[in-house]
């Protein structure tokens, strides 16, 4: 309860279960969104705690201009929540068909995007923070299996990286950063397979597993950073 929590992606899929799930909890909720929804206007009409901010993770700029007043009017952030991210089926290619422009939009937003949000929170990133980043399984090196996907598996390679440099970074200031991959989620970007599968999950199930580990982080050994949304561990 009265946490600070700041949440990319906060307007749709899993972004928006994880901004509703603290806002039950009593906290206070800085939603980080590229185009503000609908839904994401009447969550705030029944939540005063929630303020919205729009921000493009893909631009320096925007996203410097996004946390302004979160910088101003807050001295410590509890938890930061990187999940907005990119991914289309129709990139679901062999490296003869990826090219170079797609790769850098992925990398843009999937990677760059959490290194952008965590350098301008800097200032309230201190003791007992907790970063979270949210990843996928696509992005582990062990156990890829995939032919195709290059530049959405290498994007979430690349944030596995950040998050375990960031980790390694904040450990002395009592920080702490945690990875997952959220399940095959029912979204936007789950698409109508997700939709149509067993195999997927509610983005509301994944999100209160997220939540539920984050608020227990104390219990898990600090190298214990990548894992599923229910806590089991993945190969980097
Ligand atoms: N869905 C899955 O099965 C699955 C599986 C593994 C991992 N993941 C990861 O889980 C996270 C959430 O996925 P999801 O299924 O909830 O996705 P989603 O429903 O497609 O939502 C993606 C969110 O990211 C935001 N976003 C996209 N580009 C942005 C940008 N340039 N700047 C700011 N925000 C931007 C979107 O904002 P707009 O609405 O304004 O576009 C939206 O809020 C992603 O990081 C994804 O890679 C998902």
């Amino acid at each position: 309860m009265d946490k600070i929590v700041v949440v990319t992606g906060a307007g749709r899929g899993l972004g928006y279960c994880i901004a509703k799930k603290h806002l039950s909890l009593g906290d206070v909720v800085y939603g980080l969104e590229f185009q503000i929804t609908g839904e994401l206007k009447e969550l705030q009409s029944e939540n005063p705690r929630l303020r919205i901010f729009q921000c493009d993770l893909g631009d320096d700029a925007s996203v410097k201009n996004a946390v302004r007043d979160l910088l101003s009017s807050e001295k410590k952030a509890d938890i930061v929540y990187s999940v907005a991210g990119i991914f289309a089926y129709h990139d679901d290619k062999g490296l003869a068909a990826t090219d170079s422009e797609t790769c850098m939009q992925y990398y843009n937003v999937n990677t760059l995007g959490t290194l952008r949000l965590g350098r301008e929170l800097w200032p309230l990133i201190g003791k007992g923070t907790v970063v979270v980043i949210v990843s996928s399984e696509a992005g582990s090196i062990g156990a890829a299996r995939r032919k195709a996907e290059y530049a959405y598996c290498m994007s979430k390679a690349a944030v596995n990286m950040l998050g375990k440099l960031l980790s390694n970074e904040l450990w002395e200031k009592g920080a702490r950063v945690l990875l997952f991959h959220p399940g095959w989620l029912r979204t936007q970007m789950g698409g109508e397979r997700a939709k149509r599968s067993a195999a997927s999950i509610e983005p509301g199930e994944s999100a209160d597993n997220i939540v539920n580990i984050v608020l227990d982080v104390d219990k898990r050994p600090g190298d214990q950073l990548y894992m599923t949304h229910q806590g089991e561990l993945l190969s980097w």
